[in-house]
C-alpha cells in the first residue's frame, strides 16, 4: 500500500484513529478528519509525518468539499476512502425527536454519500479505488432505542452494494466492515449492567478492540481484498453470525 493516499473520516479517536495508524503503518499517506482544529492537530501529531489531520463536518457539504480539496492540493486525490465517522442519538421511537433522527441520518448516511461523491471522480480517473464504509452489527440484528442509528447503518450497507455494482468496471471495490461492540467513547456511555449483558452474548467473551476493526479495514483496502466487493465483513466476536 506504499504511497497510496487514504482519507479516513472521524480519525481523531476510537476506531478511526486506529484505522488511520494501521494504514500509515502499511505505507499510506493518510489524511484523517476531525470536527475541530484541535482534533485535526491531534491526528497530525499521531500520524507523525505519515499524513495529517483536517477539519471536516459531515453535516455540512461545504466543509466536506473544502476538506477533499485540501487533500487533493496537498497529496492528490485519495484512492482509499474509509467512511468511518458516525454518531448515535439513542431514544425509543415514541420519544425520538426529528432532530435526533435527522442528526444521525445526516451524519452517518448523507455525510457518507457526500464524502464518497466528492472522492470517487479521482478513483475513476486512476482506475483504482478502495472504499470501506464502517457499519454496525445492529444493521443486521436491529436494536431497541436505536432505530435512527440502525436505519442509517442498514442504509449504508445497501449504499455499499449499489456503489459496488456502479464502480466495479473501474476497478474500485466498495465494502462495509460491521463492528460489534468495541471499546471506544461511543460504548463508554453504556452502564456496567448493559456492558455485562452484552458481553454474555459474545461467544469470544470480550469487547472488540479498535485494532480488530482496523485490521479488517486494512485487509479490504489492501492487495488481499482486491477480489471482494459489495460485501459486509462482520467483526463482532461471534455476536452475530450471518
Ligand atoms: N464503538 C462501537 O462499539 C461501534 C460499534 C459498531 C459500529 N461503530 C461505528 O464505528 C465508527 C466509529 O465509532 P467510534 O466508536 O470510534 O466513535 P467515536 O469514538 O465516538 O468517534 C467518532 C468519530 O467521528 C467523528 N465525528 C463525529 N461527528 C462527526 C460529524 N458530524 N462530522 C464528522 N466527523 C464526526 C468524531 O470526531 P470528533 O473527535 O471531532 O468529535 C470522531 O473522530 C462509527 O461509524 C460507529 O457507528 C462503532
Amino acid at each position: 500500500m506504499e504511497d497510496k493516499i487514504a482519507l479516513v473520516t472521524g480519525a481523531s479517536r476510537g476506531i478511526g484513529a486506529a484505522i488511520a495508524s494501521h494504514l500509515a503503518a502499511q505505507g499510506c499517506q493518510v489524511v484523517g478528519t476531525a470536527t475541530s482544529a484541535d482534533g485535526a492537530a491531534k491526528i497530525s501529531e499521531q500520524l507523525a509525518g505519515k499524513g495529517h489531520g483536517v477539519v471536516m463536518q459531515l453535516q455540512d457539504s461545504g466543509s466536506i468539499a473544502d476538506a477533499v480539496a485540501e487533500v487533493n492540493d496537498r497529496y492528490g486525490m485519495p484512492t482509499i476512502l474509509v467512511n468511518n465517522a458516525g454518531i448515535t442519538r439513542d431514544n425509543l421511537l415514541l420519544r425520538m425527536s426529528a432532530e435526533e433522527w435527522g442528526a444521525v441520518m445526516n451524519t452517518n448516511l448523507t455525510g457518507t454519500f457526500l464524502t464518497t461523491k466528492a472522492v470517487i471522480r479521482g478513483m475513476v480517473k486512476a482506475r483504482f479505488g478502495r472504499i470501506v464504509n464502517v457499519g454496525s452489527v445492529v444493521a443486521s440484528t436491529g436494536n431497541a432505542g436505536q432505530s435512527n442509528y440502525v436505519a442509517s447503518k442498514a442504509g449504508l450497507e445497501g449504499f455499499t452494494r449499489s456503489l459496488a455494482h456502479e464502480l466495479a468496471s473501474r476497478n474500485i471495490t466498495v465494502n462495509c466492515v460491521a463492528p460489534g461492540f468495541v471499546e471506544t467513547d461511543m460504548t463508554a456511555a453504556l452502564s456496567e449492567a448493559q456492558t455485562a449483558a452484552m458481553l454474555d452474548r459474545v461467544p469470544l467473551a470480550r469487547m472488540g478492540r479498535v485494532d480488530d476493526i482496523a485490521a479488517a479495514v486494512v485487509y479490504l483496502a489492501g492487495e488481499g481484498g482486491g477480489y471482494i466487493t459489495g460485501q459486509t465483513l462482520h467483526v463482532n466476536g461471534g455476536l452475530f453470525m450471518a
